[in-house]
């Protein structure tokens, strides 16, 4: 039988594993995006169980009226769980009444930019260099990314939600 995809809300009893996966991911539980240090494991989120296993998980942050995602990791790609828990953020921007939901990701990371625009984001702006302020608040971010690529400028991409 296929397995079956179920996205809830984050328990506290999920918190364990989900710091294991920030920390493998993105090296602590502390993700940096427009000069903001996000505390990601205490944050509001998703997860994505395939029949009882843990597959991925979304955090995300409400701020002046939008939401952003703050990590999103997938451990089984390809298969559709990441655009379950995009769809799952995007309906809780719509019930809480936010206009945007927006997204931080790096210049290297041109899987994930890809997998934004085919969920209807669009890249609203680049901010070169950013990379340099966000490792003072975070000296642990990798020089060197995806494929070798430098890592030095955050892609900020959005999806409006007033239609
Ligand atoms: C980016 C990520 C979340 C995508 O999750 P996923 O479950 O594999 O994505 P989906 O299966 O829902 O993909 C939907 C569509 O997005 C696009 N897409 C997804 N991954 C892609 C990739 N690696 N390269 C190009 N396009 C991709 C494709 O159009 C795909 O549709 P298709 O498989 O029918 O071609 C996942 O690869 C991941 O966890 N990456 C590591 C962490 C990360 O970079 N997170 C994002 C930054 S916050």
């Amino acid at each position: 039988m296929k397995p079956e995809l179920f996205i809830r809300r984050i328990e506290d009893s999920d918190r364990e594993w989900a710091r294991k996966v920030l920390r493998d991911s993105w090296e602590s539980s502390k993700i940096v995006t427009r000069g903001v240090i996000h505390e990601t494991d205490q944050l509001p989120g998703f997860i994505a169980l395939l029949d009882d296993l843990y597959v991925g998980l979304l955090f995300y942050d409400v701020k002046d009226g939008m939401l952003e995602i703050i990590s999103l990791n997938v451990l089984e790609q390809r298969r559709g769980i990441g655009s379950s828990l995009i769809q799952s953020a995007i309906q809780e921007a719509r019930s809480l009444k936010c206009l945007r939901i927006w997204v931080i990701t790096t210049n290297d990371n041109i899987p994930a930019i890809e997998f934004y625009q085919a969920n209807g984001f669009k890249i609203a702006a680049i901010h070169k260099d950013a990379l340099i302020e966000s490792r003072k608040l975070k000296p642990e971010i990798p020089l060197i990314g995806i494929d070798g690529v430098t890592i030095k400028d955050e892609i900020e991409l959005e999806k409006k939600l007033d239609g």
